[in-house]
This record gives C-alpha cells, sequence and structure tokens, in this order.
C-alpha cells in the first residue's frame, strides 16, 4: 500500500539526511506545512498521510486488541477495521525501504562506520509519537534520530481507554461535529483560540474530514498500544523530546519525565503552544528542530 505524502527536497537533494514527519489524531500530513516548507539546505522531509487519514485509503482489517478490563465491550467491533501502532510503523518502515530504494541498504561511511542508508530522523506528534516509537522497537536500523512532541511513552490507562470507548460510540452516533467541539479546546493553548482563528479553523476541518472508520480503528489501535516506558533507557539512538509550554494533554512535565528516562536526548519546551506545537508556534519549533538536525549532520 502505497501513502499519500507530503515532501520537501528530492532523494539527490538529501546530502545530510531525511526526516519522516508523522502525524498526530485524528489530523493529516498537512500539519507539517510549516517544517516542510522551512528545512535547512541538505536535508529531505517526507510527511505521509497514516492509512485511513487524509489522502491514504484505511485498507485495515479487523483485528480482536486487548483494550483493558473495564471496558464492557471492544472500541471496534468484530467487523470494523483497527489500525495498531504496530501496522502504522510498519507502513513508514515500507516507506523508508522504498525511498531508499536500489540503494544498498547497509555500507560503510567515509570513516570506515557501519551506516544504514535507509534510516532517517523520526518526527513523530502525540500519536505520531506512538508510531514513531514503535518504529523503533520493531526496526531501529531505520531509527537515525527521533523527535518525540507532544507525546508520551505510557500506555493508556483504564480511564483513558474508556474515554476512547466513549468517542467511538459518540462518532458512530453523531459523526466528527462533536468530536472537533470536543477536542479543540485541548489540542490548542487559549491564546492560539484567541489570536490564530484560521489555525483553529483548519485544525477543526482535519478533525471533520476524517472518516468514522479510521477514528474508530485508530482509538482502538490507540488504546491497546505497548507501554513504551520501560523501553526508554535502552534507546540510545539521540533524541529531541518537544513539548508546547500549555500542552494538556501530554504536559511539559511528561516530556520532561520521558527526557530524562532516555540516554541521549534534549528537551525543548515552545512557549505559547498547547498540544500542537509545530502549528502553534513554528518558529519555536523549528529552531529547536533544525538544531537537532545540525547536531546529527555527519
Ligand atoms: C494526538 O494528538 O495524536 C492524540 O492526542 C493522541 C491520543 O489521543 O493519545
Amino acid at each position: 500500500m502505497r501513502l499519500y505524502r507530503r515532501e520537501s527536497g528530492t532523494p539527490e537533494s538529501a546530502r545530510l539526511g531525511t526526516i519522516v514527519f508523522i502525524h498526530g489524531f485524528p489530523l493529516t500530513s498537512e500539519i507539517w506545512q510549516p517544517q516542510l516548507g522551512s528545512l535547512p539546505d541538505g536535508w529531505r522531509g517526507i510527511a505521509p498521510d497514516l492509512r485511513g487519514f487524509g489522502q491514504s485509503p484505511l485498507d485495515a482489517a479487523p483485528e480482536e486488541i486487548p483494550t483493558g478490563k473495564r471496558l464492557g465491550g471492544r472500541i471496534a467491533r468484530d467487523d470494523e477495521p483497527v489500525l495498531t501502532m504496530a501496522s502504522l510503523a510498519d507502513d513508514i518502515a515500507l516507506l523508508l525501504e522504498r525511498e531508499s530504494g536500489d540503494r544498498p541498504e547497509h555500507g560503510l561511511s567515509d570513516h570506515g562506520a557501519a551506516v544504514n542508508h535507509g534510516a532517517a530522523v523520526i518526527c513523530g506528534l502525540s500519536m505520531g509519537g506512538y508510531v514513531a516509537l514503535e518504529l523503533w522497537r520493531r526496526h531501529p536500523a531505520l531509527v537515525r534520530g527521533l523527535v518525540l512532541a507532544d507525546t508520551r511513552a505510557a500506555a493508556d490507562d483504564d480511564e483513558g481507554r474508556e474515554n476512547r470507548m466513549r468517542m467511538a460510540l459518540k462518532a458512530r452516533d453523531a459523526g466528527l461535529r462533536p468530536i472537533a467541539s470536543a477536542m479543540l479546546p485541548s489540542l490548542l493553548a487559549p491564546e492560539t483560540a484567541t489570536h490564530d482563528p484560521d489555525l483553529v479553523d483548519r485544525v477543526r476541518r482535519m478533525i471533520l474530514d476524517t472518516p468514522v472508520p479510521t477514528l474508530v480503528a485508530a482509538l482502538a489501535g490507540m488504546a491497546a498500544r505497548h507501554d513504551a516506558t520501560r523501553d526508554l533507557p535502552g534507546i540510545r539512538t539521540p533524541t529531541l523530546v518537544i513539548a508546547g509550554e500549555h500542552d494538556a494533554i501530554t504536559p511539559p512535565d511528561t516530556a520532561r519525565a520521558m527526557a530524562d528516562a532516555l540516554p541521549d536526548a534534549r528537551l525543548a519546551i515552545v512557549q505559547g503552544a498547547g498540544h500542537l506545537a509545530n502549528l502553534e508556534n513554528p518558529d519555536a519549533f523549528n529552531a529547536a528542530l533544525h538544531d537537532f538536525l545540525e547536531e546529527l549532520a555527519p
């Protein structure tokens, strides 16, 4: 399956490397426009629409996944597809393998060190961060650096899974409109909502355009995701952890704890931003990202 993607640069121009941007829920690759539009020279950017989101087809099967004890039923019903974080991570691995084309997957750098030409910096926001961590777990050789933005390593607790179940029920009954109204205040900082009504409208439109089956499939997949907390000390890949100053979903303290648990991490708090830090304060987000890419450059 081929994912729709936005890009900047070409494989030939990726002198310093490639960065893959993975969007959050229930959004699309559109959120990465401010990053794709200003990548430093020598870097190529690829931002796919995850399976079922934006212009990528859902193309997923029902799956029986454990989602917690107190749910009284499954989030995705027997005939509804499920988007596990593992399947979304495998899609990114395939994208990277195709991207490296017939260049050799493994080789020697000028300094004689083993390099993987298919490896990329993986930048995931929120659900995209869950996918990035899963990609590291399943395909570590493809991950040259990690950017974990407005996300967490922990799995859902029972209350979180029940909230997802309620959201799935509401979406089936009433569509995406009440979901968008309920989500927007927690996605954006209060000052963004006041000062940037165009951004609020764009985010609302992305949510409203999400098909109900995709929403339910991703809710079920997120509810069943692996708890990566214990993986963190073993992630030796250089990592940038980013959080919006006013992120109500994954607050700065969550980001700080994640950065502290990672052996090679730096933390950036994006002032004036909420959960969608890359959209709400792109200049500050990009400054942190570009410093990190400069550190990684060969
Ligand atoms: C997201 O922004 O991707 C969501 O807040 C993730 C989640 O619901 O856990």
